[in-house]
């Protein structure tokens, strides 16, 4: 039988809580519970300004020793990617539940093996949590229902080059670059950004949403709002070029170099189609920052941990019926649907 966790107490541990995403986490949650959000980093001075802890996600003999310190931390936001799922397994093992906005499918597969482990603690994992994977998930979900189970869904996300987006964000993307695919680049139309070429990159939706919707086709395409730099970037992926991002000294490079072009706006935007025959059903999101609105995707799903029922386990954003109205929640904070 399924725990139905019925509502947090105690403290939230916001890890990586003043970086990009996480910064928008702390401050959401602070307003909604204050004396309840712990911001953590490796840089003590930082993290104590802010009434947090030093917390190292590689450590985690060190990250044992905080919980145990601060001794209610009921939820464990994870704002970086750690190595691998060992503070994942820290956090469910002790009944802590965890929100990771993390987007390396390797990674999230590793915490979904520990579904087990998070049942029987009675703790509830929520991956997929962020624009993509996140709101891309969801917009799946629905798209999926519209046509009776799809044969084939495409997700396409715009990300604004010239957003300050997160050191781990950009490295993150780096790394995508240097990975194979194969899927085709396609043209199609974002809202408020007209028609765009979108190209396959290895967002982590697409290989989850195979599996928690049954979809037996699901590709995930990303674009710039930068339209020479999106051009620009996958010519030089076509061409091979960007095979080599795999080395570190050309990924730092490479992590540098993006982290410091501020190229164009810093609105996003996801997409997603569904087919099933002749069905076809789309839905579209767009707002600006998606560091923002991957902070408050996050900080919507804690909320959700302190306030809901939710069922203990490992679950990805869209198999959790209590976040469904999660897109409309967001209306808000400014991201807005569109068809
Ligand atoms: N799902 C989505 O749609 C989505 C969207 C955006 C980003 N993300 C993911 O979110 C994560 C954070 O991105 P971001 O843009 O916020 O990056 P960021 O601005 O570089 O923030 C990373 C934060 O983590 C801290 N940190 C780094 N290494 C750490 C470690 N070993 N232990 C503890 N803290 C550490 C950093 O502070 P210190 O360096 O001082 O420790 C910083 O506060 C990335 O993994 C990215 O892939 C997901």
């Amino acid at each position: 039988m399924t725990t139905v966790n019925s509502g947090a107490a105690g403290r939230v541990l916001v890890v990586g809580g003043y970086g990009a995403v996480g910064a928008t986490v702390t401050s959401t949650l602070a307003k909604w519970f204050p004396g309840r959000v712990v911001p953590s980093g490796r840089d003590e001075v930082r993290a104590r300004r802010l009434g947090g802890v030093r917390v190292d996600a590689g450590d985690p003999a060190g990250f044992r020793q905080v919980l145990d310190e601060l001794g209610d931390v009921s939820v464990v936001a994870l704002c970086v990617e750690p190595e691998d799922a060992g503070l994942a397994r820290i956090c469910l093992e002790r009944g802590i539940h965890l929100v990771d906005v993390g987007a390396t499918h390797r990674l999230l597969e590793e915490v979904t093996e520990l579904h087990g482990l998070a049942a029987a603690a009675g703790a509830t994992a929520v991956l997929s949590v962020g624009v993509a994977p996140g709101l891309t998930n969801l917009l799946a979900w629905r798209v999926n229902d519209a046509v009776g189970g799809a044969e084939r869904i495409d997700l396409t996300v715009l990300l604004g080059a010239g957003e300050r987006h997160g050191t781990d964000a950009v490295r993150w993307t780096v790394a995508g670059l240097g990975k194979p695919v194969t899927a085709r680049a396609q043209r199609l139309t974002l809202p408020g950004f007209g028609v765009r070429t979108a190209h396959p990159f290895p967002f982590s939706d697409q290989y989850t949403l195979r599996r928690t919707l049954g979809v037996p086709e699901v590709t995930t395409r990303l674009c710039l709002d930068s339209r020479p730099l999106t051009a620009a970037l996958f010519a030089l992926r076509r061409a091979g070029l960007l095979r080599g991002v795999r080395g570190a000294r050309q990924r730092q490079l490479l992590t540098r170099v993006f982290s410091r072009a501020h190229l164009g706006d810093d609105g996003f935007a996801v997409r997603a189609d569904a087919y099933r025959g002749e069905r076809h059903a789309t839905l579209a999101l767009t707002g600006q920052g998606q560091s923002r609105a991957t902070g408050l995707v996050a900080a919507h799903a804690i909320r959700t941990l302190f306030t809901h029922g939710v069922p203990a386990g490992v679950h990805h954003l869209e198999q959790l019926t209590a976040l469904a109205d999660l897109p409309e929640q967001l209306a808000a904070h400014g991201i807005t649907a569109a068809c």
